[in-house]
């Protein structure tokens, strides 16, 4: 067959031989996270895409988060193991209609979530992170309107945070839409020790049982920080494999989705294969590619974001 034996040798080998970076988000797969440079929050991969030396980045993540980091190396060979890895939240927020959307609130400011199409970004005056969102709508001017844009969990959460009124774009993700109220409580029942950590993507009904809400990066910081022994984990359960590697004495229970799925992967996510990254670097293919003028429009908001973010 094509493939090697040892896949992480030959990836090895090929990340050298193209002087390539592999950066990976937490909700890969644990092979994918135990192969990778960098993992991080979204945040923490724009940082890396900016600031890398590397000639190729790997993108084990999803579309937008490919494209974001093309948006900030025109000149770069980026990579995406699997094209059809996007996000039913990005997904969530089709061009056309957002233009429309948009066009209602003359004197608006749009911030989006970094969660959406590079178009998306191009209409945006500044993107935002589940790690800044908060920070950044705090820093915009009073007199302005707000659009809030795709996903409406996460904008709540910013509005209750900053008390300011944002309008909001009706999208969420597949996933953290998925997580079952009664499934959380009836778990802090089984372990009243327990803490609940969630992601702002999930509903208000689960974020009320939270004891600490924030993204990836800092859900996995607080676990290690927290004297607690046991965690019920509302986001994507790739997570956990940093979770355990860290703090390998505590207990993290994946909360459960409301069709007994025990798991809640990411379909986007896990489209991702070790396999396929090693195809990808090996045939240099798939690659991000876009419009000069749509990279350009979308590169300001990424640059405030990364600004304000310092
Ligand atoms: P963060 O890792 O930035 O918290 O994002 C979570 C997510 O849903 C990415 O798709
Ligand atoms: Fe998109 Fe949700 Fe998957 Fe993240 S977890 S990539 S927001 S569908």
């Amino acid at each position: 067959s094509f493939l090697p034996n040892d896949l992480f040798i030959a990836i090895n080998a090929l990340k050298k031989e193209l002087k390539a970076v592999i950066l990976a988000h937490y909700y890969q797969d644990p092979d994918i996270q135990d192969i990778a440079d960098f993992i991080g929050d979204s945040l923490g991969l724009s940082q890396q895409a900016a600031s890398t030396n590397a000639e190729v980045i790997v993108f084990a993540g999803v579309h937008f988060m490919a494209e974001t980091a093309k948006i900030l190396n025109p000149d770069k060979l980026v990579l995406l193991p699997d094209l059809a890895a996007g996000c039913s939240l990005a997904d969530s927020c089709p061009p056309k209609e957002f233009a429309e959307f948009k066009a209602q609130y003359p004197n608006c400011l749009v911030v989006s979530y970094i969660n959406c199409s590079a178009e998306i970004k191009a209409m945006s005056d500044i993107i935002c992170t589940s790690s800044n969102a908060v920070k950044i709508v705090n820093q915009l001017p009073k007199d302005r309107p707000i659009i809030f844009a795709p996903d409406r969990n996460l904008g709540r959460y910013v509005m209750e945070q900053t008390g300011r009124d944002l309008i909001l774009w009706q999208g969420s993700c597949m996933v953290h839409e998925t997580f079952s109220e009664k499934k959380i409580v009836q778990l802090k029942i089984e372990h009243p020790d327990a803490e609940v950590i969630a992601h702002p993507e999930c509903e208000p009904s689960v974020l009320a049982h939270a004891n600490y809400i924030g993204s990836t990066t800092a859900l996995l910081q607080y676990s290690q920080q927290s004297p607690s022994r046991t965690f019920i984990v509302a986001t994507e359960p790739g997570i956990i494999h940093q979770m355990e590697k860290e703090t390998p004495d505590k207990l993290f229970i994946p909360a459960p989705g409301i069709d007994n799925c025990p798991c809640n992967e990411c379909p986007h996510m896990r489209l991702n294969t070790l396999e396929k990254l090693y195809l990808a670097m090996k045939f240099k293919t798939p690659e991000i590619t876009m419009d000069e003028s749509i990279r350009l429009a979308a590169l300001r908001p990424i640059q405030r974001m990364l600004e304000l973010s310092v």
